[in-house]
């Protein structure tokens, strides 16, 4: 086992990787920090740009093709091409390692989630309204009786506090569950976009279609090529 250090916006990462390893090879761990590959590692693209900072390690044929001799004299070698070696600094070029920003879309658009929130109250039950409170819940939400599933009737309490209503979330009005209290300011559902590049993550409150947190990274195929037929190569 090797381990060598990698630099990236002025942090210092160790890695660790088996005898034989290129530094893109060895790098695909850690997705963060490997500098673009389309080619997949092929030798073709000179994309996988690293600053190697500690001693001189040969020249492959094909980074002298790829690479002009200024950046050759700045230490710049392709990842691909360079065997990681023991105790090897490298440094990633600025715009080497991934920067991933989320943003929400802006702009108007209309919300037409197939979840909705409804509350329904339901006063202490009389003499003269002895039904159960599955049944008193599918009339408040106009739904014929018997529809309420039996997980969610045989949850309801048999007898409801009339301070605390319940509040249904019903999916193509069908209720799917429900929460004591009313909760019906926040509906939350996540929006997940994976892209070949990024996979990025989204919590959306569907009543009123704000994004409130967001997460991306890396799409971890990337380091093996850019598209989808290196990626499937990659995978053979
Ligand atoms: S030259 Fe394309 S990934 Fe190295």
């Amino acid at each position: 086992m090797i381990n060598f250090e990698v630099i990236s916006r002025g942090t210092s990462h160790r890695i660790s990787a088996e005898e034989g390893k290129t530094v893109l090879e060895a790098l695909r761990q850690k997705p963060e920090l490997s500098p673009p590959a389309p080619c997949a590692g092929r030798g073709r693209c000179g994309r996988c740009r690293v600053i190697l900072e500690s001693a001189a390690a040969p020249l492959h044929e094909d980074e002298k093709d790829l690479l002009s001799s200024a950046d050759i004299e700045s230490g710049v070698r392709l990842a691909c091409r360079l065997p990681a070696a023991d105790g090897m600094v490298i440094r990633l070029e600025e715009n080497g390692a991934a920067k991933i920003e989320t943003r929400a879309a802006g702009g108007e658009f209309e919300l037409d989630p197939i979840l909705e929130k409804k509350v329904v109250h339901l006063p202490a039950g009389t003499l003269d309204d002895q039904r159960s409170t599955a049944a008193r819940v599918e009339d408040r939400l106009g739904l014929s009786p018997g529809s309420l599933s039996q997980t969610i009737a045989r949850s309801l309490p048999s007898l409801p506090n009339p301070e605390k209503p319940f509040t249904f979330v019903l999916e193509s009005g069908v209720p799917t569950a429900f929460d004591i209290g009313d909760t019906s300011e926040a509906l939350w559902a996540a929006a997940v976009d994976i892209g070949t590049t990024t996979v990025a993550l989204y919590m959306v409150n569907l009543v009123d279609g704000k994004v409130t947190s967001s997460r991306a990274e890396l799409n971890r195929q990337s380091p093996v090529g850019a598209d989808f037929s290196s990626r499937l190569e990659h995978a053979r």
